[in-house]
């Protein structure tokens, strides 16, 4: 059977899947996995993307201990991977007694770019654009938006000359209050509107009018001070100083460093429906300016604590877009009890934190297999059919030699049934 399937967009899921199942040969039952739906209704999906023939579930847990600006926070994380959700539980609760997380943001700008090509004389063109800063605000502000109503919109213009090839082109960035919105839409919409301007001004060609995913205007900060004896000791202390020596030292492990922390900052963001890519394309290249270096920074203070910061670029919404689709993603939002896309961005900041904390501490000390290999167990332990009276029991038997495997859990499950 071909790939090619003329008007499949046309059909309904239900069509879609009948296509599907014959094409990779599924089961009745694997149909029905695909076919069964939780809070997000077949017909939701299907006005969310394209192509629709189910949906997918992930686990969503709920980190806590979260203390954030003196406000309590349970957050909502939706991941596939074990630990996460412990480990940012476990960080938030040694922040908690030095008084918890510190958290700051910017105003919520993003930068709208349009590119200028075909210049006589570039930096002309540039001074153009500077000279005209106030008629290009007022027109693209010029419009009927919720996002203006609120006192958002283009607040500021910058012009660049850059060079490739031997060729120069002028990249203009409209800076753009997004206020509650991640924004993608409203800053395309601005730019795309506003590159006709662009051209009389520079009389050049406008060629791309996008945003830019790195939104150094967007930033977020949060920190805390970790008690040592909380965290194990002064050694532990020194150890994870080490550790993070290590990431400042080496683009390999900076690299796992940060996927630590986007452990953390991911799960919150699919749990609100908001863009991962979106943050995870703009945290990395943030990480890339000047070298590429850990998100965060660590430090020994006079009392021999640790004090730990976290600094990065997170555009992300309360309004618009699947976060006020998602039936889930709303709760979410209601459970994590924010108000504004900033108040958003700073607990993601605290929660990288706190994940990034976690895993160092874990690393440095008995190493994380230890904490993986009690759920890894846990799991085997249901999968061998062990019911609620018996399973810690299970998981005991199973964690004696440290290697839990399926068939013993099986063994073990059937000796204690019995
Ligand atoms: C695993 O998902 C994340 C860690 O590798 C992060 C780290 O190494 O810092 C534990």
């Amino acid at each position: 059977m071909e790939s090619k399937i003329p008007g499949f967009y046309k059909l309904s899921p239900e069509e879609r899947l009948k296509i599907v199942k014959k094409f990779a040969n599924l089961t009745s039952d694997e149909v029905e996995n695909l076919r069964k739906t939780g809070s997000l209704s077949i017909k939701k999906a299907d006005m969310m993307i394209e192509n629709v023939v189910g949906t997918m579930e992930l686990p969503l847990g709920i980190a806590t201990n979260f203390l954030i600006n003196g406000k309590e926070y349970l957050i909502p994380m939706c991941i596939e991977e074990s630990s996460v959700v412990a480990a940012a539980s476990n960080g938030a609760k040694i922040a908690r007694i030095r008084g918890g997380f510190r958290a700051s943001s910017t105003e919520p700008i993003m930068i709208g770019q349009i590119q200028v090509t075909d210049l006589k004389n570039p930096e002309k063109a540039k001074k153009a654009i500077l000279e005209n800063k106030e008629k290009i605000i007022s027109e693209a502000n010029d419009r009927k938006s919720t996002i203006i109503k609120l006192g958002g919109g283009v607040k500021d213009v910058e012009a660049r000359v850059v060079e490739f090839a031997g060729e120069k082109m002028l990249i203009v960035h409209l800076l753009i209050d997004c206020k509650d919105a991640m924004g993608a839409n409203f800053v395309n919409t601005v730019v795309e509107d506003t590159a006709p301007l662009v051209e009389e001004l520079t009389r050049g060609r406008v060629v791309l009018r996008i945003l830019s995913n790195l939104a150094t205007h967007r930033l977020a900060r949060a920190e805390a001070v970790f008690d040592k004896k909380a965290l194990g000791g002064e050694d532990v202390v020194d150890a994870i100083l080490e550790a993070y020596q290590f990431a400042c030292a080496d683009i390999y492990r900076a690299t796992t460093h940060n996927k630590g922390i986007m452990n953390g900052i991911e799960a919150v963001l699919l749990a609100t429906c908001n863009d991962t890519r979106a943050v995870e394309a703009g945290v990395h290249a943030y990480a890339s300016i000047n070298g590429y270096h850990p998100l965060t920074t660590w430090e020994k203070n006079d009392d021999g604590d640790l004090i730990g910061k976290i600094e990065l670029p997170l555009a992300v919404g309360i309004v618009g877009g699947a976060t006020s689709v998602h039936p889930v993603a709303k709760t979410s939002r209601k459970i994590l009890g924010i108000k504004s896309a900033r108040e958003l961005a700073e607990v993601l900041a605290a929660v990288g934190l706190a994940q990034n904390l976690a895993a160092l501490r874990a690393l440095a000390t008995e190493g994380i297999q230890k904490g993986h290999m009690k759920l890894h167990a846990r799991n085997l332990a249901t999968m061998a059919g062990a019911t609620d009276d018996i399973i810690d029991e299970v998981v005991e038997k199973l964690m004696k030699d440290g290697k839990p495997s399926f068939s013993k859990a099986k063994e073990i499950v059937e000796n204690l049934k019995e």
